[in-house]
């Protein structure tokens, strides 16, 4: 496996393999990987003759207040995982090798982006369709990988490549979880001893409202309550939000008719921790 840190790099390799007829699969990641983005690997390899991971701390999609400067980074780490999952070669650029000091073109979507993370994080998805458009183009890979642990960002992204034509299949990825439910994240590491046993009450309260629709509730206030108790009952935890919405358009919905995303953002001290289902 190689790790390059230029495009100029990525480039000749990836046409190297293009002119031997072989596929490539991309999975773009920030680092610091975990059994989740080993998912979305183990699922690239299955799948292409090829795999590029991209790791980089994209600074576009942090807010000024975020953790950009704390966010965890271990390249020696990632970089023995990604070898042993059978990936080819890691992107890694430095933030100057993306965004040179001129740089002034975004990508930037009207619909999907405006609620849910959005709400909080105005500017993340105008960060996260920047770079992700810029290593579809760098890499052109055949097909690309999410998952669903950031459903708005898989939604977004599948939009984006339909808008703007990219060509590029882009592969879903379930939600992996700690072994007691948590969604295993980069930023779980934030969490110290009792943080980490309170932020249990994310995927408890999806636990309910899930089997609660499962069982046939089609009121989505009903089911937002529900999942909003749970999480009130834990006193660490403080609600960013508990939404229902339409899985095709991110819009709120009142009633469960088709597929929906139940999905929320809580803060468990400082750290902020999302996690959704969804029922197709
Ligand atoms: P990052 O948070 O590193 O996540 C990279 C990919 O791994 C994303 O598609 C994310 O949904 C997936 N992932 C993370 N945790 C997961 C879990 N528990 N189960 C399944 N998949 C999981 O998302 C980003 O980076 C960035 O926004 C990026 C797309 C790389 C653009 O900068």
């Amino acid at each position: 496996m190689k790790i390059v840190n230029t495009i100029q790099e990525v480039r000749e390799q990836v046409k190297e393999w293009k002119k031997q007829g072989l596929s490539v699969g991309l999975v773009p990641t920030m680092g610091y990987l975990h059994e989740g983005h080993k998912s979305l690997i183990d699922c690239a390899v299955a799948e292409n003759d090829k795999v590029v991971v991209s790791v980089f701390v994209n600074p576009m999609q942090f807010g000024p207040k975020e953790d950009l400067e704390s966010y965890p980074r271990d390249l020696d780490r990632d970089a023995a995982l990604c070898e042993k999952a059978g990936a080819a070669l890691i992107f890694h650029p430095a933030p100057e090798e993306m965004y040179h000091d001129d740089f002034s073109s975004f990508v930037d979507m009207n619909t999907l982006t405006g609620g849910l993370c959005g709400k909080t994080r105005p500017i993340h998805f105008r960060g996260v369709c920047t770079v992700v458009s810029k290593l579809f183009n760098i890499v052109t890979p055949d097909k690309a990988y999410f998952g669903q642990k950031d459903a708005q960002q898989l939604a977004v992204i599948r939009h984006m490549v339909s808008d703007l034509n990219f060509g590029i299949e882009i592969v879903g990825c379930p939600i992996i979880r700690e072994e007691d439910g948590l969604a295993k994240s980069s930023r779980n590491t934030y969490l110290n001893d009792e943080e980490r046993k309170a932020a249990l009450i994310l995927s408890k309260s999806l636990k309910k409202g899930r089997e609660l629709a499962e069982a046939g509730e089609k009121d989505a206030g009903k089911l937002r309550k529900v999942i909003t108790d749970v999480l009130v009952s834990e006193p660490m935890a403080k609600i960013d939000y508990v939404e229902i919405v339409d899985w095709n358009t991110l819009d709120a919905v009142d009633r469960i008719d088709g597929p929906i995303l139940a999905a929320i953002a809580v803060y468990i001290g400082k750290t902020r921790l999302i996690d959704n289902f969804i029922l197709a």
